[in-house]
């Protein structure tokens, strides 16, 4: 049983404890930027902010769940520091990406008085870093943005790459820009608030990072997923760590989604099609890692993937919560015909990321609808 000693001298132990930070630098010419990752990152945030971007004037955009978990304090820090910000939100989901939502913090700005000289500060998940992103891309034809990503999906994928965008009713990010941010925080910290099923989003997205390019993450993700559930901070610094420069090696190669970018859809083009047949109610996270196991099914069946590749695929997923089975109501005949329809397949046929095994991918059309109806099938369950 703990006394309030114990706790007194646990909290003094714990305030000594020095977390690793990382930094990834994401090499794109006169746009190159650093992501700064670890806990306790934010603290920081206003000291180094005013010495990598002093603007004149800061416009933080949020929604309105991290308006109250963070953006709050953001404006405090940032005005101590005797920096002029206002914080601007709107309603926290998806369904707020949109034109409407645009047009509206663009006139709020206005309003403010914002210029050219105004940075963006994108302060949220990834809903918040496409949307202040893209409108950082249209102000008067382009002003700083710098992304504060505070979920770990943010963390690992939407604030690295320079993807910004909004839906429309006909479609998720129909229109958008490429447009890189100056400088991207990922505080580890932010997400012990995080909902779990945000935090599963997240690590499906990681597993895919080993999967295409880190057997290393691979290796570390099976060995440390207690640690990762727990969100202990130096393990889940060192997967964002992972992530990032994966990623960023990734679209430092191919800034604008050639063909090397592709492999960083492993998983996604079924798992969109499994998103889209549910209806938008089996989460992102959860629909990718389908996805992942049917790919990796096809692979293993080509002869690609050693079968005990897939095993340790299912048993990680399995591990970190995230499921290896499509829901027995998703019929294969429709989620082909979904497959077909996908905004990224080439004259009609889909494109697949296939697996070769832990950490190396292949990316083919050579994919007969008898090879994935199979695979599917054998995933349903
Ligand atoms: N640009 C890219 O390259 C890219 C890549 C992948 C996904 N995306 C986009 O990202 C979006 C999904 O992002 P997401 O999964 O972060 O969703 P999200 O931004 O909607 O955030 C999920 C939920 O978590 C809340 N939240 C955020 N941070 C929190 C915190 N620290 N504590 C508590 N709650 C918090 C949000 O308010 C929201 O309710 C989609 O629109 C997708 O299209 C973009």
């Amino acid at each position: 049983m703990g006394t309030d000693n114990d706790f007194a001298s646990y909290t003094a132990e714990y305030e000594t404890v020095q977390h690793v930070r990382h930094t990834v630098t994401v090499p794109l010419g006169a746009d190159t930027y650093d992501i700064l990752i670890g806990p306790g990152i934010l603290t920081d945030l206003a000291k180094d902010l005013t010495s990598t971007l002093a603007a004149p004037r800061y416009m933080i955009i949020t929604d309105s769940n991290v308006a109250d978990y963070l953006g709050v304090d953001l404006i405090r820090l940032l005005r101590q520091s005797g920096a002029r910000v206002e914080l601007l939100s709107f309603t926290a989901g998806e369904e707020s990406k949109n034109m409407d939502t645009i047009v509206e913090l663009a006139r709020k700005m206005v309003d403010l008085g914002a210029d050219r000289q105004t940075a963006i500060l994108a302060l949220g998940g990834g809903v918040v870093g496409d949307m202040a992103g893209f409108l950082a891309s249209i102000y008067m034809r382009g002003i700083p943005l710098v992304q504060i990503p505070t979920t770990l999906l943010a963390q690992v994928d939407s604030s690295v790459g320079g993807k910004t965008g909004v839906d429309l009713p006909e479609g998720k990010n129909l229109l958008g820009t490429f447009y890189q941010p100056v400088r991207v925080y990922a505080d580890i910290g932010v997400l012990a608030t995080l909902p779990r099923a945000e935090i599963r989003n997240g690590l499906a997205e990681v597993v895919k990072y080993g999967m295409i390019q880190g057997r290393e993450l691979f290796d570390f993700l099976e060995e440390k997923w207690r640690d990762i559930l727990n969100l202990e901070p130096d393990v889940t610094g060192r997967i964002v760590f992972n992530s990032c420069s994966i990623k960023a090696g990734v679209v430092s190669a191919d800034e604008r989604e050639g063909d090397l970018r592709r492999i960083l859809n492993f998983g996604h083009t079924v798992g969109h099609a499994v998103e889209a047949a549910a209806h938008y109610r089996i989460p992102h996270g959860e629909a990718v890692s389908m996805g992942m196991v049917v790919v990796s099914r096809i692979s293993a069946a080509k002869g690609l993937m050693p079968q005990k590749d897939l095993e340790r695929l299912c048993g990680l997923l399995d591990r970190l919560q995230l499921p290896c089975r499509i829901p027995t109501g998703l019929r294969a005949e429709g989620l082909m015909n979904l497959l077909r329809h996908d905004k990224k397949a080439r004259s009609g046929r889909p494109h697949f990321v296939l697996s070769k095994g832990i950490g190396q991918i292949l990316i083919t059309d050579d994919v007969s609808r008898k090879e994935l109806a199979a695979a599917i099938e054998a995933s349903r369950g």
